[in-house]
């Protein structure tokens, strides 16, 4: 399928529009595609040379090739890379920053994470950490709970579109049957369903928080069942829907869950993310701790909006210092 087929000749029309951002997003549309077309051609040329690459670009180039079990069209290699770059990209960065600031909010949390880090992992060396080995205990213990908790309560799709397609649908709603009929728009509400009290109690603000900020209610320990050994909490079905559920859920979940714990693990077992403020680590900082502390909560509150995905537009500025 060309562009033209795909967006109608009217997207041309954005190149010769008097805005400046109409003329920037058509650009940027022609751009990426050339810039995926190299990738691709570059990644045959890798196959043809009969060199290993095991990624996921190699897959689509494989499935395009496979005369077997029948080609994947061109445009839907590209397809694929968009939709993977689209959902793959904003989605874990933006988690994984609003991790940071939390951390750096609550620094018994942090701590804590860091004594379970130091208990798992003790001398061993990040070049002997494996996934087969050390993910799934992470997964399980205190860095899988802030991981549960931060999208949870900042969930990256604060709404998740669906249609009934060419049918109408039936659900049940408090033992009432309703019937929606087809060609229907339904927005379900992630943020409403992780904040309902039935099945996420709220957690008391902490010291020095001010309800209702969203951040008060970010409690990771909530997920912890380490006692009873059934590593974390399993929420009931539909109150958890961060990465949606049922044949449309995130094709990724693993993929961010990896992503994240790798990356929070290496950052947290040498290091320490703190609020820059006056006198610190940050030659930045210009706010004592407590001014700090409630300012990022405030942005973590104020400064939130969706983008390509729920993320903070204001400013918090960080430090990341040695543990040693
Ligand atoms: C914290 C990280 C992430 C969260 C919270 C998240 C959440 C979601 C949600 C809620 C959906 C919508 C599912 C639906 O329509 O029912 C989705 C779809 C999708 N996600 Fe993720 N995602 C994350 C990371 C990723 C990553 C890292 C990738 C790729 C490597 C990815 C790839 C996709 C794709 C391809 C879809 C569309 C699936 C489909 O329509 O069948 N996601 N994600």
């Amino acid at each position: 399928m060309t562009y033209q087929e795909a967006f109608g000749t009217s997207a041309e029309y954005m190149g010769h529009s008097p805005f400046s951002s109409h003329k920037l997003a058509w650009r940027s549309f022609l751009e990426w595609r050339w810039y995926m077309e190299d990738l691709v051609k570059a990644q045959r040329e890798t196959r043809l040379l009969g060199q290993e690459s095991q990624n996921l670009l190699d897959s689509l180039v494989a499935a395009g090739d496979d005369e077997e079990k029948g080609r994947i069209s061109e445009s839907a290699i590209l397809g694929n890379i968009w939709v993977f770059v689209l959902g793959g990209y904003h989605t874990s960065s933006n988690t994984l920053h609003f991790i940071f600031i939390l951390l750096a909010i609550h620094p018994e949390i942090q701590r804590e994470l860091q004594k379970s880090l130091d208990e798992h992992f003790g001398d061993r060396p990040p070049s002997t950490w494996t996934h087969e080995v050390d993910f799934p205990a992470l997964l399980n213990g205190h860095l899988g709970a802030v991981i549960a908790e931060t999208v949870r309560v900042f969930g990256v799709l604060p709404f998740i579109p669906k249609s009934t397609g060419s049918s109408s649908q039936t659900l049940t709603l408090d033992g009432g049957l309703y019937t929606v009929p087809a060609e229907t728009t339904i927005l379900i509400n992630t943020s409403a369903v992780h904040r309902n009290p039935k099945y996420w109690p709220i957690t008391p603000p902490k010291p020095g928080e001010r309800a209702p900020f969203p951040v008060s209610n970010w409690d990771p320990w909530r997920w912890l069942q380490i006692e009873s050994g059934n590593g974390l909490f399993n929420p009931r079905p539909g109150s958890y829907i961060s990465f949606s559920e049922g044949a449309r859920q995130c094709i990724g979940k693993r993929f961010a869950q990896v992503e994240l714990c790798a990356v929070l693990a290496r950052v947290l077992k040498e290091g320490s993310i703190e609020l820059a403020v006056k006198g610190g680590n940050s030659e930045k900082g210009s706010l004592d701790w407590a001014q700090a502390r409630d300012h990022a909560i405030k942005e973590l509150s104020d400064g939130v909006g969706f983008g390509m995905s729920l993320e903070l537009f204001g400013k918090v500025e960080l430090s990341f210092v040695s543990r040693d």
